[in-house]
C-alpha cells in the first residue's frame, strides 16, 4: 500500500485527481442542494449478502488509485429491508460498484438545509389551532388556550432528527434524552443551532408543547448551522429504525421528525419508506419553496405524513409547499417555542413549525387511542379529524384539510 502511495505521489496523479480535492470540500461551504463532490449514496437490493458486498467494496478501494485522498466506506445502513451505505469514492470504484449486479442504484450525496424563516420577539396559537373548530380572531402569537387530553401523549417517543436538542431543558421535565450523534467526529452532540430545540418545544415541552408527556429522543443530523447531507439523514433514519425494532411494542407508539428538505432524492424517499414498512410514521415538513412538495424529500415519500403551512388565520403561508402529496396544514406561522438556551424563546416561520404540530397530535392519539400503531392508520384518523374547507389558498392539488385533534370542549 505504501508503495502504491509514494508510486503516485513520483507520477503526480494527486495534484490531478478530482477526489483529492473534494476531501477538503466542507459542507459548510456548500449551498442548499449541491452536490458533495466524491460521495455517494448506495442503495442495495433486498436479499443480498450485505456483508460479503461491503468486504467487496474495501477491496476496490483498497485498489483505487486515489486510496489515499479518498475515504472510501463511512457509512453503512441496514434496516427493515433497506439495504446500503454511504462513501467518498473515486471514479473508477464507484463505475465499479455501479456496475456490480447487487446493487441498485447509486445517488451522489448531497446538501440539505433547514429553513426557519423569521425570527421575532414573543404563545403559542398553534395549540389553539389544532384544538379548536373556532378561527382564532387574535393573531397574538401568546395567550391562546389549548385543550387536550390529559395523556397527553404518555407512552409515547418522537425521535427528533435535527440540529439536536437541549435535552436537560427543565421544559421537558428529563423526557428528552440524547439518542444518537450522526456528526460524531465533527460536532458536538449538543443543539449549537436552536432549531432541533425549538421542534423538539412544539412536540412534547410543557409551555409550548402538543404532547406534554411523550418522550423526546434526539437524533443529531444536522450541523451547526443547519446543513445535512442525504448520508447523514439515513443513517440518522437507520439508528432510528434499529433502536425502535429492538424494543418491543416501541415502533407503533413512536413517530420520526423531520424538517429538512432535499431535492427528490430516491434514497431518502426509500429510508423512509422503509422505516414505515417496519411500523414507524415518519411526519415531515412540506417544504418552503411555495412549489409542488413532490419536488422535495422526504415530502415526496409516499408514506409520509407530510403537513404543510398555515398562518393563523388559516391561510397557507406564503413559503408552503403544496399539492397532493401534502397530507394536511398545521400552524406555521410565528411559532413560539424554545430556543438552545435555557429559559429562551423563539418564534420561528416554516413548514418546520407545522410539521412538529402534527407530530405532537400523532404522538397525542396514540397514546390516547386504541388501533393507532400503523403509520397507515395514524395519518388516516389525523385526516379524518383534520376540519375540511377552512385552509384559505390551499394551493393547487392539496388536500383543504387543518390539523385539529378532536377535542370536544364544553360549553357553559
Ligand atoms: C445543559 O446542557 C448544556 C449543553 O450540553 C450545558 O451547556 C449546560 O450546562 C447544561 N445545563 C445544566 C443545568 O446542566
Ligand atoms: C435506544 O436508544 C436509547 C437512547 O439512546 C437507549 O437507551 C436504548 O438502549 C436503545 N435501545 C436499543 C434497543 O437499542
Ligand atoms: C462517538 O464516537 C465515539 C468513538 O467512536 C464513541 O465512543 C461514542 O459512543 C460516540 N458517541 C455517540 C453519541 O454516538
Ligand atoms: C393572514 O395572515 C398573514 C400573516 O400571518 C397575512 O399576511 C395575510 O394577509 C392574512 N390573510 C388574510 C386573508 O387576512
Ligand atoms: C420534525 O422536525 C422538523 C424540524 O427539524 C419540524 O419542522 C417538524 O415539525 C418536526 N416534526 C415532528 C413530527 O416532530
Amino acid at each position: 500500500m505504501m508503495m502504491q502511495y509514494l508510486a503516485r505521489l513520483a507520477l503526480g496523479i494527486f495534484a490531478i485527481a478530482g477526489p483529492a480535492l473534494a476531501a477538503q470540500v466542507d459542507i459548510l461551504d456548500l449551498q442548499d442542494g449541491d452536490l458533495v463532490p466524491g460521495k455517494y449514496i448506495v442503495n442495495l437490493k433486498p436479499a443480498v449478502d450485505i456483508k460479503a458486498h461491503l468486504s467487496w467494496v474495501r477491496d476496490v478501494h483498497k485498489r483505487s488509485l486515489d486510496l489515499c485522498v479518498t475515504a472510501g466506506l463511512e457509512k453503512t445502513f441496514s434496516f427493515a429491508g433497506f439495504a446500503g451505505y454511504a462513501g467518498e469514492f473515486d471514479d473508477d470504484t464507484i463505475a465499479k460498484i455501479l456496475a456490480d449486479a447487487n446493487v441498485l442504484s447509486v445517488e451522489q450525496d448531497r446538501v440539505g438545509r433547514i429553513s426557519a424563516l423569521v425570527q421575532q420577539g414573543d404563545a403559542p396559537w398553534g395549540l389553539e389551532s389544532i384544538s379548536s373548530r373556532t378561527p382564532i380572531t387574535d393573531t397574538n402569537t401568546r395567550g391562546h388556550t389549548y385543550s387536550y387530553d390529559s395523556t397527553a401523549g404518555s407512552g409515547t417517543f418522537a425521535y427528533v432528527l435535527d440540529s439536536g436538542v437541549l435535552t436537560n431543558n427543565t421544559q421537558f421535565n428529563g423526557r428528552a434524552i440524547k439518542g444518537y450523534n450522526a456528526w460524531n467526529g465533527t460536532e458536538s452532540f449538543d443543539d449549537h443551532f436552536g432549531h432541533g430545540t425549538h421542534v423538539a418545544g412544539t412536540i412534547a415541552s410543557e409551555t409550548y408543547g402538543v404532547a406534554k408527556q411523550a418522550t423526546v429522543i434526539d437524533v443529531k443530523v444536522v450541523r451547526s448551522v443547519g446543513y445535512s447531507t442525504l448520508a447523514h439523514v439515513i443513517d440518522g433514519i437507520n439508528w432510528v429504525v434499529n433502536n425502535v425494532t429492538g424494543t418491543p411494542g416501541r415502533a407503533g407508539k413512536s413517530v420520526i421528525n423531520m424538517s429538512l428538505a432535499f431535492s427528490t432524492s430516491t434514497s431518502l424517499n426509500r429510508a423512509v419508506d422503509a422505516a414505515s414498512a417496519s411500523g414507524i410514521l415518519s411526519v415531515v415538513g412540506a417544504g418552503n419553496d411555495n412549489a409542488l412538495a413532490s419536488t422535495r424529500s422526504p415530502a415526496s415519500a409516499s408514506t409520509a405524513l407530510t403537513v404543510g403551512a398555515v398562518s393563523a388565520n388559516r391561510t397557507r403561508a406564503p413559503f408552503s409547499n403544496y399539492g397532493p402529496e401534502v397530507d394536511v396544514f398545521a400552524p406555521g406561522v410565528n411559532v413560539a417555542s424554545l430556543w438552545n438556551e435555557e429559559g429562551a424563546e423563539s418564534v420561528n416561520s416554516g413548514t418546520s413549525m407545522s410539521s412538529p404540530h402534527v407530530a405532537g397530535l400523532a404522538l397525542y392519539l396514540k397514546g390516547l387511542e386504541d388501533g393507532l400503531d400503523s403509520p397507515a392508520a395514524t395519518i388516516k384518523r389525523i385526516k379524518q379529524l383534520a376540519q375540511s374547507d377552512v385552509v384559505v389558498d390551499a394551493g393547487e392539488g392539496s388536500p383543504n384539510l387543518l390539523a385539529y385533534n378532536g377535542i370536544t370542549v364544553p360549553t357553559y
